[in-house]
């Protein structure tokens, strides 16, 4: 495949970074994750929005001017004929001889790449996930998107071995998020409840997406943390990222969601988000 690094395209086989990236040795670095569907990038305005936050909050300047990275995302769609996957961007404060402490003329690395793969039509997608609970191990800045992702890596790796699909993290006794997504539980009332947003958890897109779609719907956003034992009195529960959508959780540790199945709340935001997206 054809990847963007070091400032221009070239087959990924040639791409390489530095041993003194700070990305490498630090995780001094941010990343996003695009959609693409139908060969369009989806909510990509949003995750644009997100980089220059992430990037801000580090102090690493922007690589290129906004409009250059969305010229070189569609470049990579179109030179990958990507239909449906995902494209991937990094930024690494830049690579300087090895310091906790970082030289004020730091010129940031920039690089991307897009994963051909199915986003729509999946087993999760379709009948739903088994999420494990875990405490949650990562630092006090989950807004921030960096590439500092051992927790989540370590998580997902137990979660697999354990017969679970996938990970969400308890803080305080209070679900935080997903391991790589937003948390949501659907109460038998119909409320769609996830928790506001702060250091304690990345601000998704999706979620955005998600909050947009049920003003546009008038259905019931509630921002509240939510506990195990209100996953338990919940009708549905669904996760939502921008490599997986809307996905329906059927099973959260021991407790069994509603009736085991994808429930009709959760199925109705899969459809408005797609109808939203394309
Ligand atoms: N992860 N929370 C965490 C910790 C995440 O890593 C992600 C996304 C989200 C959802 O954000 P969004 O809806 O903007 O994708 C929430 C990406 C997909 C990843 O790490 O691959």
């Amino acid at each position: 495949r054809t990847v963007y690094c070091a400032g221009t395209y070239m087959p990924q086989s040639e791409a390489r970074l530095g041993i003194l990236d700070r990305g490498t040795l630090f995780g001094d670095a941010i990343y996003e994750v695009t959609v693409v569907l139908d060969g369009r990038l989806i909510d990509n305005g949003l995750h644009l929005d997100r980089l220059e936050r992430s990037l801000a909050a580090l102090a690493i300047p922007m690589p290129l001017p906004r409009h250059e990275i969305e010229a070189i995302q569609h470049e990579l769609v179109a030179r990958n004929e990507l239909e449906e996957g995902t494209l991937y961007l990094q930024v690494s404060r830049g690579e300087a001889d090895r310091d906790f402490v970082y030289p004020a003329d730091m010129r940031p690395n920039f690089f991307a790449f897009t994963q051909r793969r199915a986003i729509r039509d999946t087993p999760a997608q379709r009948q739903g996930i088994s999420v494990a609970l875990m405490p949650d191990p990562r630092w006090a800045r989950r807004d921030i998107k960096t590439t500092m992702l051992l927790g989540q890596v370590l998580a997902k790796r137990e979660a697999r071995a354990t017969g679970f699909a996938d990970v969400w993290f308890v803080e305080d006794g209070v679900i935080t998020e997903g391991a790589s997504s937003t948390a949501f539980l659907v109460t038998r009332a119909g409320a769609v409840v996830t928790r506001p947003n702060s250091h304690a958890i990345l601000p998704g897109c999706t979620r955005r997406a998600v909050q947009a779609l049920c003003a546009r719907h008038d259905l019931v956003f509630e921002e509240r943390g939510f506990t195990p034992d209100d996953i338990a009195m919940a009708a549905e529960a669904f996760q939502t990222s921008a490599s997986s959508l809307v996905t329906p959780v059927v099973r959260v540790g021991a407790i069994s969601i509603g009736d085991g199945t994808p429930g009709p709340m959760t199925r109705r935001l899969q459809r408005y988000y797609l109808e939203a997206a394309l």
